[in-house]
């Protein structure tokens, strides 16, 4: 067992430390200290430059967490055909999203479009002076706004983007004095929360300086109080839609016991129950992600930012509710997939890690745009396969079939034993006790 260290144990410095020192007191905590360190030291990687590049990644790096990293071959957007990377932990994911890639690549595969492409950062202040006062010189005040920060925003209006707009919010009605000044970025290319960020903090002090210098203003509306600068997470206006559609006839096969039809509308009453009821909506919205953070993941993206966004949108109408919908008029089974996503192809871990590099390169380095289609077409096609499973034959079968080698290596299977149990469970149940059954069985003969 782990000792817990005293309370009174404060550690000072530990960020400064060596590697090997902070590896030192980490195992001080753990009864084998030398087991401990190999153990973390066996997933340092053998090239210490590539270990490096990990270690700066974060701070008090002591070892690599693995997690896998698959693909999902099929995966047809827009008549283009993607070799889709996905890193996640959950055996059945990769599985889902390949089977639903495979079974639309035959039925016209996926269609997306981005809706939107703004972001929205705010710089949130006090001011207690006269509104009309402020109004006067708002046109002003983002001119030098602009101005102040064309070192910043220059390149990014290179490529296209840029500072898109300004807009006073007045909130004093639900806070005394409280202000926002919201502005619209189109970041291009990069998930650009550093570029927001760094604009905002240098609005923030041209605003103390600008309601400084006014001299239509009296001497206490020359003071504005900054509260804080920071990008919104929330991006409604960075918007991707995906979606897949088919005649009813062609979901014939998805199930033996339903015909097409009978098959849409009971995918459209699973939907529906999605759309009214939270807890089954935020299971429904987590198979979504499924797909969308293991993309996000693989090519070094900000999967919380993504997540974030995505639940708040979910929430737009007042209440949570699934990401998707399904249209079934004419005999047409619609199924689409609506969400905010802010993600990038340059700038941050993109570059840097050398597998997100490499997802990017195996999407042919696509634009931010096309990665937001690839990866909302994947979430969406993991929703797929898991709504069709659970109106069908359930989830469990899949995902224990998937798990089988997670308990079987729990139990420490060898290779033949292995081998066996997978031969074995084709027709039998994967519980876990039916596979600790069987392993003791096997080792008994
Ligand atoms: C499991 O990771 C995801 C599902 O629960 C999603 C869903 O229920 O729609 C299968």
């Amino acid at each position: 067992m782990p000792r817990r260290r005293k309370r009174d144990l404060i550690i000072r410095g530990f960020s400064k430390l060596l590697k090997e020192d902070k590896l030192k007191i980490v195992a001080e905590l753990m009864d084998n200290q030398l087991e401990t360190i190999e153990l973390l030291k066996s997933f340092w990687h053998s090239d210490k430059s590539k270990q490096k590049i990990f270690d700066e990644f974060s701070e008090n790096t002591i070892s690599n967490f693995y997690i896998p990293y698959g693909v999902a071959p099929n995966v047809i957007i827009n008549d283009i055909n993607y070799l889709v990377p996905l890193v996640i932990e959950e055996s059945s994911v990769v599985a889902a999203a390949s089977s639903s890639a495979r079974y639309w690549s035959e039925h016209g595969g996926f269609h997306a479009e981005v809706v939107n492409v703004e972001k929205i950062g705010q710089v949130h202040f006090l001011w207690k002076g006269k509104k009309r006062r402020l109004l006067k010189v708002l046109d002003d005040l983002y001119a030098s706004l602009r101005e102040s920060t064309k070192h910043l925003t220059s390149n990014m209006e290179a490529r296209g983007g840029g500072i898109v707009g300004f807009e006073l919010v007045d909130l004093t009605l639900e806070i005394p004095y409280y202000y926002q000044l919201k502005v619209a970025f189109n970041t291009v290319d990069s998930m650009g929360a550093n570029f927001i960020n760094s604009c905002l903090e240098e609005f923030a002090q041209v605003m103390q300086h600008f309601f400084k210098e006014q001299e239509s203003f009296k001497a206490d509306e020359r003071e504005c109080e900054i509260v804080m600068s920071i990008l919104s997470n929330y991006t409604p206006n960075c918007l991707v839609k995906a979606w897949v559609e088919c005649p009813f006839s062609d979901l014939a096969g998805l199930d033996e016991s339903l015909t097409g039809e009978q098959f849409a509308k009971k995918f459209e009453l699973a939907v529906r129950i999605a759309e009214i009821d939270v807890f089954r909506a935020t299971t429904h919205n987590k198979g979504i992600f499924n797909g969308i953070d293991a993309v996000a993941i693989a090519t070094g993206n900000d999967f919380r930012a993504i997540e974030a966004a995505g639940h708040a949108y979910a929430s737009k109408d007042g209440f949570y509710k699934s990401l998707t919908s399904v249209d079934l008029s004419q005999g047409f089974f619609k199924y689409e997939l609506t969400l905010p996503m802010a993600i990038g192809t340059v700038g941050g871990l993109t570059s840097l890690h050398p597998l997100a590099k490499h997802s990017l390169k195996m999407l042919g380095n696509p634009t931010a745009q096309e990665l937001m289609m690839i990866a909302a077409a994947v979430g969406l096609a993991n929703n797929f396969a898991a709504v069709r499973s659970l109106v069908t034959k359930g989830i469990q079968i899949g995902h224990m079939k998937m798990h089988l080698l997670n308990i079987l290596n729990h139990f420490e299977a060898t290779n033949e034993e292995k081998e066996k149990a997978v031969e074995f469970f084709i027709d039998n149940k994967v519980t876990f006790s039916n596979v600790s059954q069987f392993i003791a069985e096997i080792r008994n003969n």
